[in-house]
């Protein structure tokens, strides 16, 4: 399983992860990469590849099927590892530490990076595994390529996330956008804690705090779209708004709808546990000027 990526992630050697690539390159045009295509990506021997895979394997990051040809696609998880390896290279994350955070379609570790080794958080996206059904389903009737649609709904989700926080960061607090590959991105640590877990003293201050924050991102061409009391930090500056992949400019056609719902969604729970009244209509007003 994915919690074991750290302990994988060290016994995979540079010839197992030329393997991986390999695979995840010829996925673009197979269901089951040829191991043919395998060996002259790499350039190992077939007696060597047999031996790769079968570590590759034992770690279940690879899949074969022998029905028609002998062939191989990658887990999830293994494309997880080409991500990390990649931040690696770069020196953006150095160690990999614990999951801090399983999130509806992610995944997010704590880990250090850059020269000076600060605390960084990895979160990789997992968008195309939850709908592998839905999709599933849509190929039969579309002839759409089931096998790359979770590669790239979750690398999409990850480009767009990242993109989001590239255009607030640092004018809206949100975390410091670090580095992103495939589906993951490398972000800075929020600061504080969740506010659904959180016992505010001035709740008011810190509700003005996060309309403030919402109205920036407006500004700037970013409305969050899924924001809730599970997607802001608070911390005694004030708050951080986090979870960006879904958001959407103002120009959308349900631009006025969604920012009504966010709005709604903060202002639902302060009012539910801090019994704090406000207008929504005045509140938008105030944001699409
Ligand atoms: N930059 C971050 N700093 C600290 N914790 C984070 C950060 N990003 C995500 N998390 C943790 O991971 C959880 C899931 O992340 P989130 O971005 O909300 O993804 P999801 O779309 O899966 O909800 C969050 O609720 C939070 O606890
Ligand atoms: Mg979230």
């Amino acid at each position: 399983m994915l919690e074991n990526i750290p302990e994988i992630f060290r016994s995979i050697t540079d010839k197992e992860f030329r393997v991986l690539t390999a695979i995840e390159n010829k996925m673009k045009f197979y269901e089951w990469v040829p191991i043919e295509e395998i060996v002259n990506f790499t350039g190992f021997e077939l007696k060597e590849l047999e031996y790769l895979f079968g570590n590759l394997a034992y770690n279940k990051l690879i899949q074969r099927n022998i029905q028609a040809y002998e062939g191989y696609r990658i887990y999830f998880e293994a494309y997880d590892l080409l991500a990390l390896n990649a931040f690696v290279k770069r020196g953006t994350v150095n160690a990999l530490g614990e999951v801090i955070g399983i999130g509806k379609e992610s995944i997010v570790f704590d880990a250090t990076g850059g020269i000076i080794d600060r605390r960084v958080v990895i979160k990789f996206h997992r968008e195309g595994k939850s709908s592998f059904r839905h999709v599933r389903v849509k190929r039969e009737t579309t002839g759409e390529r089931r096998h790359l649609s979770w590669l790239y709904a979750a690398r999409l989700a990850a480009e767009k996330e990242y993109d989001a926080l590239v255009a607030l960061y640092p004018q809206v607090n949100v975390p410091e956008p670090i580095d992103q590959n495939r589906h993951a991105i490398v972000m800075s640590v929020a600061k504080g804690q969740l506010l659904a877990h959180s016992k505010l003293d001035e709740p008011g201050w810190y509700l003005d705090e996060i309309l403030k924050q919402v109205k920036i991102a407006y500004t700037l061409g970013i409305i969050h779209s899924d924001l809730s009391e599970f997607n802001i930090f608070v911390n005694p500056d004030g708050c951080e708004l986090i979870d960006f992949p879904q958001f959407i400019t103002p120009a959308h056609p349900n631009a006025k709808e969604l920012l009504y719902r966010d709005i709604d969604n903060i202002l639902s729970f302060f009012t539910r546990k801090y019994k704090i009244m406000r207008n929504i209509e005045e509140i938008i007003n105030n944001i699409v000027i």
